[in-house]
């Protein structure tokens, strides 16, 4: 491998991320010797095999015209590379994969095997923009019915193994809300914070007794400790009411709460990836790039601080935008591997102006360090 080319700024505390230069089977087998079990995420988001050879920014057809074959070659590509990234894999790592339904069941398949037939699960993108239909307002003939959805194929290396993060999720802002204290965190529903008197039990966990701010006393088995419902209470998050209400959680609309993440993502459109891009990189083209919020939803759920994130079909860069503004939200520490053949130009003339206008417009101390292979 051949250092080429650095750009960023320097971070004391954290290594520099990645690109490598090259077609992915190659760079994988390559990144053995330096990154065997220390990868713990992967996104990829490889050729669907759709068939649609126009207006493309890069190759999606693995048959050729005279063949009745559709899918061999799309296979035997993905498991070449599934094959090489597998020993770079941590024992307890997630690999996420975009897909539709042209190669979903073939996936599916080659992931049992390469993975064991436990070691999968199937998440829906629900790609709509919030509340919207998509091509809304297009001219566009249905016959059955709209593609609405794609879908994220996840494959552990031990499903045991793996524990997701809550994420931190907004309460949807379409109805209005109440603010009777008008306090000025804003809007605010309530949540119950105990069991019902029938229910709650003497002796059990978290059954205390809280004095309300008039004298009257509720004793009942709490969902939160006594020392969590003071501190709450302390913050102004507990709702009094008019003295005579059981007491309740004030969940503020604006502020963002953890939340089990469920397999169906939702509220994050198709048509944001190319607002993300073009934010970057002005009036370069690119078939569906994906959204970084889609990217950073994953990287949520599934990474730890410091962990080492891998993307072998990079594209744009999304992988590389979402890491670097999760680093900035959240002091996630992430570091990120690119790997792009520069496909139609797409390294030189997007991925890497994308991160480049990134960094310059955000202030931020990241590193890239740009790779490419030499031979052996
Ligand atoms: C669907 S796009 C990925 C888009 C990306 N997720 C984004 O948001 O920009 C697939 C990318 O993989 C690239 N690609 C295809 N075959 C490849 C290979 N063998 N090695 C490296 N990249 C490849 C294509 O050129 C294309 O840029």
């Amino acid at each position: 491998m051949q250092l080429t080319e650095t750009f960023g700024y320097r971070h004391n505390e954290r290594p520099a991320h990645r690109i490598y230069r090259g077609d992915n089977a190659f760079v994988l087998s390559r990144l053995k010797d330096e990154w065997t079990k220390k990868i713990r995420f992967v996104y990829i988001d490889p050729p669907y095999n759709t068939g649609r050879l126009q207006y493309r920014s890069f190759h999606d057809r693995f048959w050729d015209h005279y063949s009745r074959e559709r899918h061999a070659k799309w296979l035997a590509f993905m498991r070449e590379r599934l094959e090489k990234l597998y020993p770079l894999l941590t024992g307890d790592a997630s690999v996420f994969i975009s897909i539709d339904d042209a190669e979903l069941p073939n996936l599916i398949l080659l992931l049992r095997e390469i993975f064991g037939k436990d070691n999968t699960d199937v998440m829906i993108w629900d790609k709509l923009p919030p509340g919207g239909s998509a091509g809304q307002g297009k001219m566009k003939r249905v016959k059955r019915f709209r593609n609405e959805h794609e879908y994220i194929v996840v494959a552990f290396k031990d499903k045991n193994k793996v524990r997701f993060n809550k994420i931190r999720r907004s309460i949807p802002t379409q109805k209005t809300y109440g603010n009777p204290d008008n306090d000025p965190r804003g809007p605010w529903i309530s949540a119950e914070l105990c069991k019902s008197a029938e229910k709650s039990l003497p002796g059990r966990k978290n059954y205390y007794t809280v004095i309300t701010p008039g004298g009257r006393s509720i004793t009942r088995q709490w969902h939160i400790s006594k020392e969590e419902f003071n501190a709450l209470d302390n913050d102004g998050r507990i709702w009094w009411g008019n003295g005579r209400i059981i007491p309740r959680l004030k969940k503020f609309v604006n502020e963002p709460y953890p939340a089990t993440p469920g397999s169906v993502i939702r509220n994050i459109s198709q048509t944001e990836g190319v607002r993300d891009l073009k934010q970057y990189v002005a009036s370069e083209h690119f078939y569906h790039p994906k959204p970084v919020r889609l990217i950073k939803h994953l990287l949520e759920m599934a990474t730890h601080p410091g962990d080492v994130v891998l993307d072998f079909f990079a594209g744009t860069g999304t992988t590389g935008h979402a890491v670097m503004e999760l680093n900035k939200e959240q002091n996630a520490r992430l570091q990120c591997i690119l790997i792009s053949n520069n496909e139609n130009n797409s390294l030189d003339q997007i991925l890497i102006p994308r991160l480049k206008n990134y960094i310059d417009r955000n202030q931020v101390r990241e590193t890239w360090e740009v790779f490419k292979l030499t031979d052996v």
